[in-house]
């Protein structure tokens, strides 16, 4: 079976002005279904663009992503919209909410795209809220939630409907010890039980330890253990 996300010699380069940043320097790993790997490194790595390339929100410079074994290379605008919304859960580093509508509608907002019916959209919407602990707090706009809660929500929505590629960047980042190990948890249970492959962007080692494998980026560059073994 092919892996749910594969990403093959895939660079990104940013020209800005003067300067040439190779944000994303070759990265060639895959994730199957039921697996949860974290990607580790510092500030300006390269983590969040690789995130995003994943989760076909940015075309790579050079190389290929495949999900599910389907090139994205060569899709039209409009294809990779349909494959972000039916395949991609995405946990974004600055939550992205929509600040006029609530948080169930937040989360609803993205059930709707991914095809399900109104009603089914609510059901799974309040069902998802529930899920990260946020049931009470479902009626309220972004700005009158925490920063955690703000978070929380932003990860209800990517899990919401259970998407098979959950990508998450930094989701415990705004989060006390507690709700992290328990959006940890949440996020195991998506790859153990429901068999999604999800990928961690996380500075923090005990998410990091919550994972089948950690993948270190520094300077553009994924080491992988993976690779390693392939290279031996
Ligand atoms: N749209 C862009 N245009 C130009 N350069 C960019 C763009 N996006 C990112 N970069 C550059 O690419 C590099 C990697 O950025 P990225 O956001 O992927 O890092 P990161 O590892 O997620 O960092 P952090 O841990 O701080 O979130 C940085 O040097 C950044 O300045
Ligand atoms: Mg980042």
């Amino acid at each position: 079976m092919a892996p749910i996300i594969e990403a093959r010699g895939a660079w990104k380069v940013f020209e800005q002005g003067q300067l040439r940043v190779e944000a994303v320097r070759g990265a060639q790993f895959s994730v199957g279904s039921r697996e949860l790997i974290a990607i580790m490194g510092p500030s300006g790595s390269g983590k969040t663009t690789l995130l995003t390339m994943l989760g076909a929100m940015l075309t790579p410079s050079s190389g290929d992503i495949l999900i599910e074994g389907r090139s994205l290379a060569g899709l039209s605008s409009e294809e990779l919209s349909v494959v972000r919304r039916r395949k991609v859960g995405f946990v974004f580093q600055a939550f992205n909410l929509f600040g006029a509508l609530s948080a169930r509608q937040n989360v609803e907002v993205g059930l709707r795209l991914r095809g399900f019916s109104n009603l089914e959209a609510r059901r799974l919407a309040v069902e998802s809220l529930a899920a990260v602990g946020l049931e009470d707090r479902a009626d309220f706009l972004p700005a009158d939630l925490s920063g955690g809660q703000k978070q929380r929500v932003s990860i209800a929505r990517a899990l919401a409907g259970g998407p098979k590629l959950i990508l998450a960047d930094e989701p415990t980042g705004a989060l006390d010890a507690e709700n992290g190990r328990s959006v940890m948890a949440l996020l195991a249970d998506c790859a153990r039980k429901a068999g999604a492959a999800v990928v961690v962007v996380t500075h923090d080692p005990r998410v990091a330890q919550t994972a089948d494998r950690v993948l270190h980026m520094e300077d553009g560059r994924l080491q992988t253990a993976e690779l390693a073994g392939e290279l031996k």
